[in-house]
Protein backbone atom coordinates (compact mmCIF):
# COMPACT_ATOMS: atom_id res chain seq x y z
CA UNK A 1 0.00 0.00 0.00
CA UNK A 2 1.47 3.75 -0.76
CA UNK A 3 0.16 6.81 0.93
CA UNK A 4 1.36 9.35 -1.69
CA UNK A 5 0.95 13.37 -0.48
CA UNK A 6 -1.67 15.06 -2.18
CA UNK A 7 -3.74 11.75 -3.52
CA UNK A 8 -6.66 9.89 -2.31
CA UNK A 9 -6.20 6.05 -2.72
CA UNK A 10 -8.09 3.32 -3.15
CA UNK A 11 -7.92 1.30 0.32
CA UNK A 12 -9.62 0.55 3.43
CA UNK A 13 -8.82 2.77 6.32
CA UNK A 14 -6.82 0.49 8.38
CA UNK A 15 -4.41 -0.94 5.14
CA UNK A 16 -3.99 2.36 4.65
CA UNK A 17 -3.53 4.09 7.96
CA UNK A 18 -0.91 0.94 9.34
CA UNK A 19 0.74 1.72 6.18
CA UNK A 20 2.27 4.98 7.70
CA UNK A 21 4.95 5.83 10.17
CA UNK A 22 4.42 7.26 13.55
CA UNK A 23 4.11 10.99 14.01
CA UNK A 24 4.10 12.03 10.26
CA UNK A 25 1.03 13.82 10.06
CA UNK A 26 -0.04 17.17 11.16
CA UNK A 27 -3.99 16.68 11.50
CA UNK A 28 -6.28 13.83 11.37
CA UNK A 29 -9.51 14.17 10.54
CA UNK A 30 -12.13 11.35 10.30
CA UNK A 31 -16.01 11.33 9.22
CA UNK A 32 -16.63 7.36 8.88
CA UNK A 33 -19.40 5.67 8.54
CA UNK A 34 -22.11 6.05 11.36
CA UNK A 35 -23.69 2.35 11.40
CA UNK A 36 -27.14 3.75 10.62
CA UNK A 37 -28.13 1.63 7.33
CA UNK A 38 -27.10 4.14 5.17
CA UNK A 39 -27.05 3.55 1.31
CA UNK A 40 -23.67 3.57 0.47
CA UNK A 41 -21.70 1.95 -2.79
CA UNK A 42 -19.20 -0.33 -1.54
CA UNK A 43 -20.05 -1.83 2.08
CA UNK A 44 -22.46 -2.49 4.79
CA UNK A 45 -23.34 0.42 7.04
CA UNK A 46 -25.11 -2.16 9.31
CA UNK A 47 -22.64 -3.93 11.70
CA UNK A 48 -23.67 -4.72 15.31
CA UNK A 49 -22.41 -2.06 18.01
CA UNK A 50 -19.68 -4.34 19.21
CA UNK A 51 -18.37 -5.16 15.54
CA UNK A 52 -18.49 -1.06 14.85
CA UNK A 53 -17.16 -0.26 18.09
CA UNK A 54 -13.99 -2.43 17.60
CA UNK A 55 -13.93 -1.49 14.28
CA UNK A 56 -13.71 1.98 15.19
CA UNK A 57 -11.20 1.91 17.66
CA UNK A 58 -8.80 0.09 15.09
CA UNK A 59 -8.87 2.88 13.28
CA UNK A 60 -8.81 5.66 15.54
CA UNK A 61 -5.93 4.18 17.94
CA UNK A 62 -4.24 4.38 13.73
CA UNK A 63 -5.02 8.07 13.75
CA UNK A 64 -3.83 8.85 16.77
CA UNK A 65 -0.34 7.10 16.30
CA UNK A 66 0.14 8.50 12.58
CA UNK A 67 -0.63 12.44 14.41
CA UNK A 68 2.19 14.54 15.31
CA UNK A 69 3.10 15.55 18.25
CA UNK A 70 2.01 19.10 17.33
CA UNK A 71 -0.82 17.95 15.66
CA UNK A 72 -4.98 17.40 16.03
CA UNK A 73 -6.92 14.56 16.39
CA UNK A 74 -10.93 15.29 14.79
CA UNK A 75 -13.68 12.70 14.53
CA UNK A 76 -17.41 13.59 13.10
CA UNK A 77 -20.11 11.14 14.42
CA UNK A 78 -23.51 11.20 16.21
CA UNK A 79 -22.92 11.91 19.62
CA UNK A 80 -23.54 8.10 20.11
CA UNK A 81 -20.58 6.70 18.93
CA UNK A 82 -18.33 9.53 19.85
CA UNK A 83 -18.88 8.45 23.42
CA UNK A 84 -17.40 5.51 22.53
CA UNK A 85 -14.06 7.44 20.75
CA UNK A 86 -13.90 9.27 23.83
CA UNK A 87 -12.92 6.21 25.82
CA UNK A 88 -10.22 5.34 23.74
CA UNK A 89 -8.68 8.86 23.11
CA UNK A 90 -8.64 9.95 26.51
CA UNK A 91 -6.44 7.50 27.14
CA UNK A 92 -3.82 8.00 24.36
CA UNK A 93 -4.26 11.81 23.38
CA UNK A 94 -5.13 15.08 25.72
CA UNK A 95 -9.33 15.93 24.96
CA UNK A 96 -10.01 19.64 24.04
CA UNK A 97 -13.65 19.58 22.77
CA UNK A 98 -16.47 17.82 21.62
CA UNK A 99 -17.78 20.66 19.21
CA UNK A 100 -21.22 20.74 18.74
CA UNK A 101 -22.34 21.21 15.14
CA UNK A 102 -25.96 22.27 15.02
CA UNK A 103 -28.55 19.81 12.77
CA UNK A 104 -31.90 20.27 11.61
CA UNK A 105 -33.57 16.93 13.87
CA UNK A 106 -36.43 14.86 12.96
CA UNK A 107 -38.77 13.16 16.26
CA UNK A 108 -37.40 9.95 16.36
CA UNK A 109 -40.05 9.21 19.75
CA UNK A 110 -39.44 8.41 23.41
CA UNK A 111 -35.87 10.61 23.13
CA UNK A 112 -35.03 14.58 22.70
CA UNK A 113 -35.06 15.94 19.40
CA UNK A 114 -31.29 14.81 18.51
CA UNK A 115 -30.82 18.19 16.38
CA UNK A 116 -26.31 17.89 16.34
CA UNK A 117 -23.52 16.39 15.62
CA UNK A 118 -20.33 16.18 17.74
CA UNK A 119 -17.07 16.68 16.44
CA UNK A 120 -14.43 15.36 18.97
CA UNK A 121 -10.64 17.54 19.16
CA UNK A 122 -8.33 16.33 20.76
CA UNK A 123 -4.44 17.55 21.05
CA UNK A 124 -2.12 14.32 20.22
CA UNK A 125 0.00 16.55 23.06
CA UNK A 126 -1.81 19.23 24.63
CA UNK A 127 1.85 20.82 25.70
CA UNK A 128 3.12 20.98 21.87
CA UNK A 129 -0.69 21.62 20.57
CA UNK A 130 -0.72 23.85 17.38
CA UNK A 131 -3.72 25.94 17.73
CA UNK A 132 -5.44 29.38 16.29
CA UNK A 133 -8.17 31.23 17.49
CA UNK A 134 -10.90 31.60 14.73
CA UNK A 135 -13.60 34.27 14.00
CA UNK A 136 -16.92 34.11 12.34
CA UNK A 137 -18.93 36.47 11.00
CA UNK A 138 -21.51 38.54 13.25
CA UNK A 139 -25.13 36.72 12.74
CA UNK A 140 -27.37 39.63 11.77
CA UNK A 141 -31.00 40.20 10.98
CA UNK A 142 -31.59 39.46 6.93
CA UNK A 143 -34.27 42.48 6.65
CA UNK A 144 -32.91 45.14 8.87
CA UNK A 145 -28.85 43.98 9.20
CA UNK A 146 -29.58 44.36 12.68
CA UNK A 147 -26.67 42.24 14.98
CA UNK A 148 -29.30 39.26 16.42
CA UNK A 149 -27.21 39.28 19.70
CA UNK A 150 -27.86 41.75 21.86
CA UNK A 151 -24.52 42.81 23.24
CA UNK A 152 -25.78 45.77 25.54
CA UNK A 153 -23.49 48.74 26.44
CA UNK A 154 -20.33 46.21 24.74
CA UNK A 155 -20.75 47.21 20.98
CA UNK A 156 -18.07 49.50 21.24
CA UNK A 157 -15.87 46.45 22.07
CA UNK A 158 -16.99 44.15 19.48
CA UNK A 159 -15.02 42.66 17.05
CA UNK A 160 -15.74 44.63 13.93
CA UNK A 161 -15.54 41.02 11.35
CA UNK A 162 -17.16 38.48 14.36
CA UNK A 163 -16.89 36.58 17.69
CA UNK A 164 -14.66 34.73 18.57
CA UNK A 165 -15.71 30.33 17.26
CA UNK A 166 -17.15 28.59 20.57
CA UNK A 167 -17.44 24.97 20.62
CA UNK A 168 -20.92 25.31 19.40
CA UNK A 169 -21.26 25.75 15.46
CA UNK A 170 -24.37 26.73 14.56
CA UNK A 171 -23.22 29.30 11.67
CA UNK A 172 -22.49 26.21 9.15
CA UNK A 173 -24.97 24.12 7.92
CA UNK A 174 -25.31 20.96 6.08
CA UNK A 175 -25.35 20.36 1.90
CA UNK A 176 -29.49 19.57 1.81
CA UNK A 177 -29.80 21.03 -2.01
CA UNK A 178 -28.87 18.07 -4.02
CA UNK A 179 -27.66 20.99 -6.71
CA UNK A 180 -24.55 21.63 -4.25
CA UNK A 181 -23.96 17.72 -3.64
CA UNK A 182 -21.61 15.25 -5.66
CA UNK A 183 -24.11 12.31 -4.92
CA UNK A 184 -22.82 11.35 -1.75
CA UNK A 185 -25.21 10.58 1.35
CA UNK A 186 -23.05 11.97 3.83
CA UNK A 187 -21.05 15.32 2.08
CA UNK A 188 -19.39 17.56 4.34
CA UNK A 189 -19.78 21.08 3.98
CA UNK A 190 -16.28 22.51 2.76
CA UNK A 191 -16.60 25.70 5.31
CA UNK A 192 -16.62 23.03 7.70
CA UNK A 193 -13.14 21.79 6.82
CA UNK A 194 -12.22 24.89 6.16
CA UNK A 195 -12.61 26.30 9.71
CA UNK A 196 -10.84 23.02 11.23
CA UNK A 197 -8.31 23.22 9.24
CA UNK A 198 -7.65 26.89 9.84
CA UNK A 199 -7.69 26.72 13.20
CA UNK A 200 -5.16 23.59 13.46
CA UNK A 201 -2.56 24.14 10.99
CA UNK A 202 -0.40 26.49 8.61
CA UNK A 203 0.14 27.07 5.14
CA UNK A 204 1.83 23.63 3.55
CA UNK A 205 0.40 21.48 6.29
CA UNK A 206 -0.49 18.30 5.70
CA UNK A 207 -4.11 17.06 6.65
CA UNK A 208 -5.05 13.13 6.64
CA UNK A 209 -8.30 11.96 6.48
CA UNK A 210 -9.05 8.36 5.87
CA UNK A 211 -13.03 8.15 5.09
CA UNK A 212 -12.37 10.68 2.15
CA UNK A 213 -15.67 10.25 0.31
CA UNK A 214 -16.04 12.84 -2.42
CA UNK A 215 -12.75 14.61 -1.61
CA UNK A 216 -13.87 17.36 0.74
CA UNK A 217 -11.47 17.56 3.79
CA UNK A 218 -8.73 17.34 0.18
CA UNK A 219 -10.83 20.45 -0.87
CA UNK A 220 -10.73 22.54 1.96
CA UNK A 221 -7.35 21.72 2.22
CA UNK A 222 -5.62 22.42 -1.46
CA UNK A 223 -8.22 25.87 -1.24
CA UNK A 224 -6.36 26.79 1.35
CA UNK A 225 -2.39 25.97 0.54
CA UNK A 226 -2.27 22.79 3.04
CA UNK A 227 -1.56 19.15 1.93
CA UNK A 228 -3.95 16.54 1.99
CA UNK A 229 -3.63 13.08 1.84
CA UNK A 230 -6.09 9.73 2.30
CA UNK A 231 -8.25 7.34 0.90
CA UNK A 232 -11.43 5.74 0.57
CA UNK A 233 -12.67 2.11 0.52
CA UNK A 234 -15.26 2.97 -2.86
CA UNK A 235 -13.35 3.72 -6.29
CA UNK A 236 -16.45 5.86 -7.47
CA UNK A 237 -15.91 7.84 -4.49
CA UNK A 238 -12.14 8.13 -5.17
CA UNK A 239 -12.84 8.65 -9.16
CA UNK A 240 -15.61 11.83 -7.57
CA UNK A 241 -13.19 13.16 -4.82
CA UNK A 242 -9.48 13.66 -7.34
CA UNK A 243 -12.19 15.08 -10.15
CA UNK A 244 -12.98 17.34 -7.51
CA UNK A 245 -9.53 18.35 -6.09
CA UNK A 246 -7.53 18.64 -9.91
CA UNK A 247 -9.88 21.33 -10.33
CA UNK A 248 -9.03 23.27 -7.39
CA UNK A 249 -6.11 25.45 -7.03
CA UNK A 250 -4.84 26.70 -3.09
CA UNK A 251 -6.37 30.29 -3.76
CA UNK A 252 -8.94 30.84 -1.23
CA UNK A 253 -6.83 34.39 0.28
CA UNK A 254 -7.53 38.02 0.33
CA UNK A 255 -3.83 39.51 0.39
CA UNK A 256 -1.51 37.00 1.49
CA UNK A 257 -4.17 35.90 4.44
CA UNK A 258 -6.10 32.32 3.82
CA UNK A 259 -9.55 32.40 4.76
CA UNK A 260 -12.48 30.26 4.04
CA UNK A 261 -15.04 32.11 1.84
CA UNK A 262 -18.58 31.04 1.27
CA UNK A 263 -21.55 32.91 -0.44
CA UNK A 264 -19.83 35.76 -0.69
CA UNK A 265 -18.87 36.08 2.52
CA UNK A 266 -15.91 35.47 5.02
CA UNK A 267 -17.44 32.23 6.69
CA UNK A 268 -14.52 31.34 8.92
CA UNK A 269 -11.07 33.60 9.73
CA UNK A 270 -7.90 33.55 11.95
CA UNK A 271 -8.31 35.74 14.70
CA UNK A 272 -4.51 37.22 14.34
CA UNK A 273 -4.71 37.65 10.50
CA UNK A 274 -7.26 40.89 11.25
CA UNK A 275 -4.79 43.54 11.39
CA UNK A 276 -3.75 42.59 7.84
CA UNK A 277 -7.30 41.46 6.68
CA UNK A 278 -8.91 44.95 7.85
CA UNK A 279 -6.60 46.71 5.32
CA UNK A 280 -9.30 44.88 2.73
CA UNK A 281 -12.29 46.26 4.45
CA UNK A 282 -14.48 49.32 5.06
CA UNK A 283 -15.11 49.35 8.79
CA UNK A 284 -18.01 50.82 10.25
CA UNK A 285 -17.72 53.97 12.26
CA UNK A 286 -18.20 54.92 14.97
CA UNK A 287 -17.51 51.29 16.69
CA UNK A 288 -21.27 50.73 17.55
CA UNK A 289 -21.93 51.69 14.27
CA UNK A 290 -21.29 47.92 14.01
CA UNK A 291 -24.49 47.24 15.41
CA UNK A 292 -26.42 47.75 12.17
CA UNK A 293 -23.85 48.54 9.83
CA UNK A 294 -21.65 45.15 8.46
CA UNK A 295 -18.01 45.59 7.13
CA UNK A 296 -17.70 45.98 3.55
CA UNK A 297 -15.10 44.06 1.07
CA UNK A 298 -13.11 47.49 -0.57
CA UNK A 299 -11.68 44.69 -3.60
CA UNK A 300 -14.73 43.84 -5.78
CA UNK A 301 -16.79 41.11 -4.66
CA UNK A 302 -15.52 37.89 -2.03
CA UNK A 303 -17.72 35.50 -4.68
CA UNK A 304 -14.80 36.81 -7.54
CA UNK A 305 -12.32 35.11 -5.40
CA UNK A 306 -14.00 32.22 -4.43
CA UNK A 307 -15.36 31.63 -7.77
CA UNK A 308 -11.41 31.24 -9.09
CA UNK A 309 -10.44 28.89 -6.68
CA UNK A 310 -11.70 26.72 -9.61
CA UNK A 311 -9.40 26.02 -12.37
CA UNK A 312 -12.53 25.34 -14.68
CA UNK A 313 -16.16 24.53 -14.65
CA UNK A 314 -16.42 21.10 -12.31
CA UNK A 315 -17.54 17.65 -14.09
CA UNK A 316 -20.73 16.93 -12.11
CA UNK A 317 -20.42 13.03 -11.63
CA UNK A 318 -23.69 11.51 -12.82
CA UNK A 319 -22.86 8.39 -11.15
CA UNK A 320 -26.01 7.90 -8.79
CA UNK A 321 -29.12 8.38 -9.16
CA UNK A 322 -30.99 11.16 -6.99
CA UNK A 323 -33.38 9.01 -5.65
CA UNK A 324 -30.88 6.64 -4.36
CA UNK A 325 -29.44 9.21 -2.09
CA UNK A 326 -30.55 9.43 2.06
CA UNK A 327 -30.60 12.33 3.57
CA UNK A 328 -28.48 12.59 7.51
CA UNK A 329 -30.26 13.26 10.28
CA UNK A 330 -28.47 13.20 13.66
CA UNK A 331 -29.89 10.37 16.17
C1 LIG B 1 -19.52 9.66 6.07
S1 LIG B 1 -18.74 9.27 4.57
C2 LIG B 1 -17.46 10.49 4.40
C3 LIG B 1 -17.93 11.69 3.66
C4 LIG B 1 -16.88 12.74 3.44
N1 LIG B 1 -16.51 13.38 4.68
C5 LIG B 1 -17.35 13.79 2.45
O1 LIG B 1 -17.51 14.96 2.83
O2 LIG B 1 -17.59 13.45 1.28
C6 LIG B 1 -17.87 7.81 4.99
C7 LIG B 1 -17.02 7.26 3.88
O3 LIG B 1 -16.25 6.18 4.41
C8 LIG B 1 -16.04 5.24 3.36
N2 LIG B 1 -15.65 3.96 3.99
C9 LIG B 1 -16.43 3.05 4.62
N3 LIG B 1 -15.69 2.04 5.11
C10 LIG B 1 -14.41 2.34 4.81
C11 LIG B 1 -13.17 1.68 5.07
N4 LIG B 1 -13.11 0.51 5.73
N5 LIG B 1 -12.04 2.27 4.64
C12 LIG B 1 -12.08 3.44 3.95
N6 LIG B 1 -13.22 4.09 3.66
C13 LIG B 1 -14.38 3.56 4.10
C14 LIG B 1 -17.34 5.24 2.59
O4 LIG B 1 -17.18 4.77 1.26
C15 LIG B 1 -17.78 6.71 2.68
O5 LIG B 1 -17.41 7.41 1.52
Amino acid sequence: MTASLNTIEHADCLEYLRALPDESVDVTFADPPFNLKKKYNAYWDNLDVTQYVEWCHDWVREMARVTKPSGSIFVHNIPKWLSYYCQILNEIADFRHWISWEAIGTPLGKTLLPTHYGILFYAKDYSQLKFYDVRYPHHRCRKCNTLRKDYGGKKKRLHPFGPLVSDVWTDLHRIRHSKRRDRHPCQLPIPLMERIILMSTDEGDTVLDPFMGTGTTAVAAKRLGRNFMGCDIDPKYVRIATDHVDVIQPASKIGDVWVSLYLDQVATMRDADWDELQNHFDVPQPAQAIDTESIKFRDGKLKAIENAVYLQERKKPTLFELENLNTDQPQ
